[in-house]
């Protein structure tokens, strides 16, 4: 309860803290100009722009600010400053965030004898959603055309798997992710795949016979396949055709249920096999002392 009260308290004082800076939040994309409008005074000609480090700013005629084809180095804690009426600098604060197109990944590969796994985090995403991640490979050192891994892994992802890759061979995978900027930037790694003689003969095996399979035993097994699907098929045929043909399987059951009456009681007669008026069924009751009580037709 007193962690409670405590993170509670923390949570109210954040609020306060929150809403009690007057520092503005303006984020614009990186290409484009920014207009940044002082918003503490009437006066547009009394009115200064400041920003820590940085030279000279172009201030509008209405006293906005105006930022031409920003880029990352624009980001950052801007003033506005004003003389008040009754002569205190009154104080507007504004923090300029640049979007972007995301940052590089934080990408690994951990490569096997002919799979690799790819495995990469986020580090910024530039301001907008990731929308999507994409990666491709080619042999190191060589200048032939990336083969693409997937260019369209969901934004969700963090892991994904390569395959067809050839043992103890160096490749260069890279990855990048997108946001609604365009694509971001790309991270290269170089991985050598795994020498290892075991598993490297069991894909020859398997590559090898893939080869060489033969047509012939292919269509015996769809033969079989096919041959074992029709009998299934005529069965259940046959059987949804019987159920039909005896809705809810009365028949049966009524024989079965006729057999426990005549033993209990053998002036049982069958009587249409209705329940009566009170909603009595047929079927005699068997009290402790072996006393049948049977259901009446009033
Ligand atoms: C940005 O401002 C410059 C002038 O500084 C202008 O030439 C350009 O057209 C503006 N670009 C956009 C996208 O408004
Ligand atoms: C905007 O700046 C980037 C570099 O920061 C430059 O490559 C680009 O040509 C500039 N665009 C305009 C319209 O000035
Ligand atoms: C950003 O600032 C760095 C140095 O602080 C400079 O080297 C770089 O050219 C600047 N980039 C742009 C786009 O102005
Ligand atoms: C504006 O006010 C903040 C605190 O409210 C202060 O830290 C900052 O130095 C002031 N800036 C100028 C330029 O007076
Ligand atoms: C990148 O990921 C590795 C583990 O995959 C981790 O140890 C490292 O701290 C990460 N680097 C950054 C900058 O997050
Ligand atoms: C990669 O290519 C460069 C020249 O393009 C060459 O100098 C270097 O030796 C090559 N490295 C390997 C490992 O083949
Ligand atoms: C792996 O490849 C290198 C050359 O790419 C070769 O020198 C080496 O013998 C190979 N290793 C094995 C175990 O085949
Ligand atoms: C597997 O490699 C080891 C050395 O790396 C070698 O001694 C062994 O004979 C190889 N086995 C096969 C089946 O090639």
């Amino acid at each position: 309860m007193y962690s409670l009260w405590k993170v509670t308290l923390f949570f109210l004082l954040f609020i306060v803290f929150i809403t009690g800076s007057k520092i503005q939040q303006y984020a614009v994309d990186v290409g484009r100009n920014a207009t940044i409008p002082c918003r503490i005074s009437n006066t547009p000609s009394e009115v200064n722009w400041v920003r820590k480090g940085k030279g000279r700013l172009t201030i509008l005629d209405d006293g906005s600010l105006f930022l031409n084809n920003v880029s990352l180095n624009d980001s950052g804690i801007y003033f506005c400053i004003s003389s008040g009426e009754d002569g205190n600098d009154l104080n507007y604060t504004v923090n300029v965030k640049v979007r972007t197109t995301p940052n590089a990944l934080n990408f690994t590969v951990h490569p096997k004898t002919v799979i690799a796994l790819l495995c990469w985090d986020v580090l910024n995403t530039g301001g907008y959603p990731i929308t999507g991640f994409a990666a491709e490979y080619r042999l190191f050192n060589s200048s032939e055309d990336w083969k693409v891994i997937s260019s369209r892994i969901s934004s969700n992802s963090r892991t994904y798997e390569v395959y067809n890759l050839k043992p103890n061979t160096t490749y260069t995978f890279r990855m990048w992710a997108t946001n609604q900027l365009g694509q971001g930037a790309i991270t290269e790694v170089h991985k050598t795949t795994l020498h290892n003689n075991q598993s490297a003969e069991l894909a020859r095996h398997f590559l090898t016979n893939a080869h060489t399979f033969d047509t012939r035993v292919w269509a015996i097994a769809v033969g079989i396949v096919m041959g074992t699907l029709l009998v299934l098929g005529t069965g259940t045929s046959l059987l949804l055709y019987q159920e039909c043909r005896t809705p809810n399987g009365s028949d049966a059951q009524e024989i079965i249920e006729l057999v426990p009456n005549i033993i209990l009681n053998p002036g049982f007669e069958e009587r249409g096999g209705l329940a009566d008026e009170n909603s009595n069924n047929e079927t005699a009751v068997h009290l402790n002392n072996n006393s049948v009580v049977q259901p009446q037709n009033m």
